[in-house]
């Protein structure tokens, strides 16, 4: 496995690896890896001849109030992690080679990133849609791995796959938890030991959610106030969204039917937290 830091080696080493036929996937991240990133890396595998994994703490899609200088980073464990998952490049770029000095270009879309994440977080997904943007362009593989935790972000990118005619297949990923249906992430470090237990809440609330909808309410405003009355139950939560929303357009939506994503961002302390349900 290789470690490259510069956009040019990186993109050569695909290009030649293209020419001699193999089948490139990239798998974006930013760092800090877990079970989660592991399961992209582990499909990316399987599925295709070279695996790179991007890692860049992207200040672009952070906002001026938000964690970027705490953001957890830990190249030589990243390292193990992907070496151990078959990975064959790690493109760990500087941001002074990501963002140039005069850098002034922004891939950003209209309805898609105004609801949920996006509301909270203005700026979030211009600077998502432009650094993946680059990535695509520096790494051109075949195909690219995305989770299903990040739902709206996942919608976002094939959104703009399919509108600017990039060449690649975004494949998403199912949710890993942890034992006790905590979603994996790099955030969950935060946590201290009491708002680590009470972070399951999140996972609780949805699955509440999901029980009213097996028994067939078909209502995304009384789906809504049963997994925010759940979440009222814990003296650490603090909601910030929960929403009933088509998966297609991330538009609100009354009555749960075709595409639908159930989406939830609540604070357990400081640290915000995301979880969702994706009904296809
Ligand atoms: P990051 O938060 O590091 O996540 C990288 C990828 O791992 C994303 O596609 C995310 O959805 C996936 N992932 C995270 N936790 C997961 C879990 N518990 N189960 C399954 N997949 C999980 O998302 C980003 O980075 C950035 O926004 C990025 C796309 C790299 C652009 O900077």
């Amino acid at each position: 496995m290789e470690i490259l830091t510069t956009i040019k080696e990186t993109r050569d080493k695909v290009k030649e690896w293209k020419a001699q036929g193999l089948k490139v996937a990239l798998v974006p991240t930013m760092g800090y890896l877990h079970e989660g990133h592991r399961s992209l890396i582990d499909r990316a595998h399987k599925e295709n001849d070279k695996v790179v994994v991007s890692i860049f703490v992207n200040p672009m899609q952070f906002g001026p109030n938000e964690d970027l200088d705490a953001y957890p980073r830990d190249l030589d464990r990243d390292a193990a992690i992907c070496e151990a998952g078959g990975v064959d490049i790690i493109f760990h770029p500087s941001v002074e080679e990501m963002y140039g000095p005069d850098f002034q270009s922004y891939a950003d879309m209209h309805v898609l990133p105004e609801k949920l994440c996006g509301a909270s977080r203005p700026v979030h997904f211009r600077g998502v849609q432009t650094v993946v943007s680059k990535l695509f362009h520096i790494i051109p593989a075949q195909r690219a791995y995305f989770g299903q935790k990040d739902a709206q972000q996942l919608a976002i990118i094939r959104r703009m796959v399919i509108d600017m005619d990039f060449d690649i297949e975004i494949i998403g990923c199912p949710i890993i938890r942890e034992d006790d249906g905590l979603a994996k992430s790099s955030r969950n470090t935060y946590l201290s030991e009491e708002e680590r237990k009470q972070a399951v809440i999140l996972n609780q609330s949805l699955n509440k959610g999901m029980e009213a909808i097996e028994a067939g309410e078909k209502d995304a405003a009384k789906i809504k106030q049963i997994i925010t009355d759940n979440l009222n139950t814990c003296p650490l939560a603090k909601i910030d969204y929960v929403e009933v929303v088509s998966f297609d357009t991330i538009q609100p939506i009354e009555k749960v039917e075709g595409a639908v994503l159930i989406a939830i961002a609540v604070y357990i302390g400081t640290t915000r937290l995301i979880d969702n349900r994706i009904i296809l």
